[in-house]
């Protein structure tokens, strides 16, 4: 797919931002994945424009990588690019008086950093995305969210560059947040064959809050996630997507017995049935293999038809 032309114009357009043949495993919180042909790493905006703009031209399809952190690569790893943001400007601006908080962000920005900064000024809103990993960019994509709220509700306008290459600034009004999804209006050409929008900026409204209660709540929600949640152990987070209706994902699996379940490396978390965790060199096939059984149980006995919330990405051989 990437002959040597590509590769010389890639050099030298991006320098020390690409690596041909990289493992992708090194790019994801599962610590898993197969190479990429190459992993391009804009150091700004231009250089991301141009380098989408080249990719369209020559047809060679590429994928957009935030934190890497709700994502499996299969073990063939990924034919074309994979455009990671994190090396680009994550500045982030606001201004605020007694009612809002109206704050810009390049979507880089991992949301630790946006939650601390709401946490340091006290700022109500930002609290739900606590201990999620990842970019702004990632989370806004897929709507990223708790029980206590989702990117949705404080995202106001984002600034995107279209599948047509062009910069476009649409307001939340045009844009619907559902559960894990952000919706876009149909005329915003959001993807095509070679690969999808990239998204630049994000406006947000926080509101000014009390910091007694913002810290209070901020501290039970990690516990809580502590907890819960295996956090020392690679992951994707929720590998499931709860039904819209009746018990959640992790308690159905629960329920079918399948906490603590290994397929080769893989293994259902015993502390959350919804989390599947790498224990040491698992393989995309260990985690397909194993969410497979786990969707199959739950099918068999409850009729729940599970929708994986990770983004399963790649080739599942070299060929
Ligand atoms: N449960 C069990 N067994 C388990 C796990 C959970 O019985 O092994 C029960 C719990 O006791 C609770 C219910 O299931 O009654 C829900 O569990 P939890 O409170 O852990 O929340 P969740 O619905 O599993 C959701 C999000 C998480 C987010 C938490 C906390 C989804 C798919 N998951 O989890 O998000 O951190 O709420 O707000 O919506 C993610 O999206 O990657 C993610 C981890």
């Amino acid at each position: 797919m990437l002959d040597e032309d590509h590769k010389r114009w890639l050099r030298k357009s991006l320098g020390p931002g690409i690596r041909f043949g990289e493992p992708m495993a090194k790019h994801t919180s599962f610590r898993i994945g197969g190479p990429a042909d190459a992993l391009a790493e804009p150091a700004d905006e231009m250089q991301l424009k141009e380098l989408v703009q080249w990719a369209r031209l020559q047809k060679i399809p590429y994928l957009v990588l935030g934190g890497g952190t709700n994502l499996l690569v299969r073990d063939g790893g990924i034919r074309g690019l994979v455009i990671r943001l994190g090396r680009l400007p994550a500045d982030v601006k606001w201004t605020q008086d007694a009612q809002q908080v109206r704050i810009t962000a390049g979507v880089g920005l991992p949301t630790k950093r946006l939650c601390s900064l709401a946490l340091r000024h006290a700022w109500r809103g930002m609290n739900f995305a606590l201990g999620i990993p990842g970019t702004l960019g990632g989370a806004i994509m897929m709507n990223a969210g708790t029980g206590q709220g989702c990117m949705a509700d404080v995202l106001n306008a984002l600034i995107i560059l279209n599948a047509s290459g062009h910069k476009v600034r649409l307001k939340m009004e045009q844009i619907r947040g559902s559960y894990r999804k952000m919706q876009f209006p149909q005329k915003i050409q959001m993807e095509d064959d070679t690969g999808p929008a990239i998204l630049l900026q994000a406006e947000l409204n926080l509101t000014p809050g009390d910091r007694v209660r913002i810290h209070r709540q901020a501290q039970q929600m990690m516990q809580g996630r502590a907890r819960r949640q295996p956090s020392w152990q690679p992951n994707a987070g929720c590998f499931f997507k709860n039904p819209a209706a009746g018990l959640p994902a992790g308690r159905l699996i629960d329920e079918v017995g399948l906490k603590g379940l290994k397929m080769g490396n893989a293994q259902v978390s015993p502390r959350h049935a919804n989390f599947i965790v790498n224990c040491g060199g698992a393989t995309a096939a260990d985690v397909l293999a194993l969410a497979e059984l786990m969707e199959n149980k739950v099918w068999e006995r409850f009729g729940v038809q599970l929708k994986s919330e990770v983004r399963i990405v790649g080739q599942e051989t070299n060929a």
